[in-house]
């Protein structure tokens, strides 16, 4: 047999993506193209994503970023020998766009569709980057829409959701903090670059669920982004300048804290030696800084896609659907419906 062609499609929030990948005969998977049109600068007025709003995008947005990402891989729609498509979790009309979509082409082109699940997506991506996942890893998604960390045995075969979010996401916190701060959305880098100008000491803000009685490897980050309102709001009555760097660095410090804490305490418990981090949230500066210093001083060998592919796109779609066809799985029939609660 040959190399085959894989396209991947995501809708699942408000990022149309299509991404090409190559899967090789040894089962290797490489980047062909990656094309991602974004309605965030749409969403920006409302601070988070609107679903209505995201679903027309996607409408709109999907012939045309297909068309990118055949120009950029200098591919054909004939070259194409199976599509994948994120089948969930997700907001339920924009996921209903990108699956549509993938029936569309995989019933014109005769070839194989496969419905895939997002978060997988966020952990597969990784292969394009650094190769073959060991057969046992973590990983950790942190993004505005997930906070999750997932055993994965097999990337196709076996992934276990290990910890999760009680509240909000760890990019929603960023969010949230940017609106109570003034700060543009998303409020993930407006934050980061604030942090950098501030002490991450000055402000004693709460680590959450990382108490004795706690859920191990679950994460809470409602109660910073109410600390935070809380401080600023005593700040103001009290007539004081708010001094942005300062709140900046010191949320941004609590969260990559009990992030890295909890995912390296989880490799360990489950004595696994790597760990993927992936997620818009990935991006952070200092959640990268301490994770490379914590999973050093433990022996884990870190992975972190580039921020590019870290954020939705339509290559880990791809990516994961050349690792599920390559695993010999039955493609998914042609009625395949949304699923927006899609578990793991
Ligand atoms: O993966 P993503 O693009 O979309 C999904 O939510 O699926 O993640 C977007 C989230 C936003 O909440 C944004 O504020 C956050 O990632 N983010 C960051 C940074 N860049 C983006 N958070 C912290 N630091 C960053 N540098
Ligand atoms: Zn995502």
């Amino acid at each position: 047999t040959a190399d085959r062609v894989v396209l991947g499609i995501e809708s699942s929030c408000d990022e149309t993506g299509v991404g090409l990948v190559r899967l090789a005969t040894d089962g290797t998977v490489e980047l062909l193209a990656d094309a991602v049109a974004s309605s965030v600068d749409e969403h920006a007025r409302y601070g988070g994503v609107v679903p209505e709003i995201a679903s027309r995008a996607h409408l709109a947005a999907m012939a045309p970023t297909m068309r990118r990402a055949l120009d950029e891989s200098g591919l054909e729609l004939s070259d194409v020998d199976a599509i994948a498509v994120t089948a969930g979790p997700g907001l339920a009309g924009a996921l209903m766009v990108g699956v549509a979509a993938a029936k569309a082409y995989a019933s014109a082109l005769g070839v194989p569709l496969y419905g895939v699940n997002h978060l997988g997506g966020h952990v597969a991506v990784d292969t394009l980057e650094h190769g073959p996942l060991p057969d046992r890893c973590l990983a950790m998604l942190v993004s505005g829409g997930h906070s999750q960390l997932l055993l994965v045995e097999g990337i196709a075969e076996k992934i276990t959701e290990v910890g999760t979010t009680i509240d909000d996401a760890a990019g929603e916190a960023y969010d949230k903090v940017a609106r109570i701060l003034d700060l543009p959305y998303p409020g993930g880098p407006p934050i980061d670059k604030q942090a950098k100008l501030g002490n991450p000491k000055a402000i004693a803000f709460p680590r959450g669920l990382t108490g004795p009685r706690d859920a191990k490897y679950d994460f809470s980050f409602s109660g910073l982004k109410t600390a935070v309102a809380r401080w600023v709001e005593t700040e103001q009555r009290e007539g004081r300048e708010i001094p942005v760097p300062d709140v900046c660095a010191s949320f941004q410090e609590a969260v990559a804290d009990v992030l890295t804490a909890k995912a390296v305490r989880a490799a360990r418990d489950l004595d696994v030696d790597t760990l993927v981090i992936s997620g818009g949230v990935a991006a952070n500066s200092r959640l990268s800084e301490l994770a490379a210093q914590r999973c050093a001083e433990a022996g884990i060998a870190l992975r972190v896609p580039r921020p590019r592919l870290c954020t939705d796109n339509g290559a880990m779609i791809a990516a994961l659907g050349a690792h599920v066809l390559a695993s010999g799985a039955k493609p998914s029939p042609l009625d395949m419906p949304a699923n927006p609660g899609l578990p793991v």
